[in-house]
């Protein structure tokens, strides 16, 4: 093993038995998959953590994820909207402490007329920041004008998830194919890229069923459809889903945090120069586990910018953090943090993923 562990962070390109053997070490050999990591991170995407200020928007969902506690079926979910005022006092703070960019994420919904209401926020976020603000969105499947539409309006990045990039573990996850299609997913990821958004996706790490073997497919798949950026963090269970019939299954949340750490990190080494988020489920699982995610080779942190009072709504699993918080709390807390963790804040810069300009050239 520490041959093999040697060799394959010595070669390129790395292939799905090399992933998977990353993916399997421990102890000293994980060791020098996150030196390496944290080596490459240095080298080409530098030592800055970049500032996304999340907008929990609603908790509405026309989806009916298995693993997700605000999912349509589960009626004990105490669903919201924030208002439009909400949405732009939010902004102003992130625009005030000089993040670069914003993140508006919800639930998944269609309709005229949350199409146009977030186009309008879209519109008057840039507006009230001289176009300052960088948009990301998060807002599930939609249909390509609605894409062109946020697009023109000044939003620039989007995250879509894939989940897990087994179709067939996808369908274990999400059977209801009224309102699941796996391709209907990929194809909005390529219709995301060819309006020209950075595209971001992501995929749960210690689902059960999930195999090494899978987690190394949704590696290669981030390679394979040249994403942007990505969001990978640990499933956590919620009991009021119908997964939580697995719960016997699952590996130690430790072990599904040192998983995801390792996802991180071999990431880091087969795309050296794509933005990586360090996620909050970590931080569910670890008070320090964002941390860790940036030494393993993240570079950006979402720090929760939705009003205290909906925190609690926005659920979708078990243990999330900040929900007693507040914008200023989350941001000396997190400031303190990414200093702990050797890293240094990108105030007021959009920090996009270096990939994006390399493949727009
Ligand atoms: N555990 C971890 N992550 C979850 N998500 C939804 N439910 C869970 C859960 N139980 C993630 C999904 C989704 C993102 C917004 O939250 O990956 O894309
Ligand atoms: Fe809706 Fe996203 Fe939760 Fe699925 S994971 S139910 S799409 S909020
Ligand atoms: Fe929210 Fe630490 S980041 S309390």
């Amino acid at each position: 093993m520490p041959h093999t562990v040697k060799n394959i962070l010595n070669k390129q390109p790395l292939t799905r038995h090399d992933l998977v053997t990353l993916l399997s070490s421990d102890g000293e050999y994980s060791k020098l998959l996150f030196d390496r990591a944290a080596e490459v991170k240095r080298k080409h995407a530098g030592n800055k953590v970049y500032y996304r200020g999340l907008i929990e928007y609603s908790n509405l969902c026309g989806k009916n994820c298995l693993y997700c506690g605000i999912r349509s079926g589960n009626k004990k979910a105490r669903r919201y909207e924030l208002t439009e005022e909400e949405v732009l006092e939010a902004a102003r703070y992130a625009w005030e402490a000089r993040y670069g960019s914003v993140v508006i994420q919800a639930g998944e919904r269609s309709g005229k007329d949350h199409v146009h209401r977030i186009e309008r926020l879209i519109k008057q976020i840039k507006q009230l920041s001289n176009g300052g603000l960088g948009i990301t969105l998060s807002l599930g499947e939609q249909s390509e004008d609605t894409y062109h539409r946020w697009f023109e309006a000044g939003a620039h990045r989007y995250l879509l998830r894939i989940e897990v990039s087994n179709p067939g573990l996808y369908y274990k996850y999400h059977p209801d194919n009224k309102t699941h299609d796996y391709q209907a997913r990929l194809h909005a990821l390529l219709l995301l890229r060819k309006i020209g958004y950075q595209v971001g996706s992501g995929v749960m790490i210690g689902l059960p069923f999930q195999t090494v073997q899978d987690l190394a497919d949704d590696l290669l798949f981030f390679r394979d459809h040249d994403i942007d950026m990505v969001g990978m963090g640990p499933y956590i269970e919620h009991e009021e889903t119908p997964m939580i019939k697995h719960k016997s299954q699952l590996l130690p949340k430790k072990e599904r945090l040192c998983l995801t750490l390792k996802m991180v990190a071999a990431l880091r080494i087969l795309m050296k120069d794509i933005n990586i988020a360090a996620t909050t489920a970590m931080q569910a699982i670890d008070p320090q586990g964002r941390e860790k995610s940036i030494r393993a080779g993240a570079n950006i942190i979402m720090p929760n910018l939705t009003p205290s009072r909906y925190r609690e709504d926005y659920m979708l699993y078990e243990d999330k953090p900040c929900t007693d918080e507040d914008a200023e709390e989350c941001q000396r807390c997190l400031e303190a943090r990414i200093h702990m963790a050797g890293g240094e804040i990108g105030y007021g810069e959009w920090g996009d993923s270096k990939h994006y300009h390399k493949r727009k050239r």
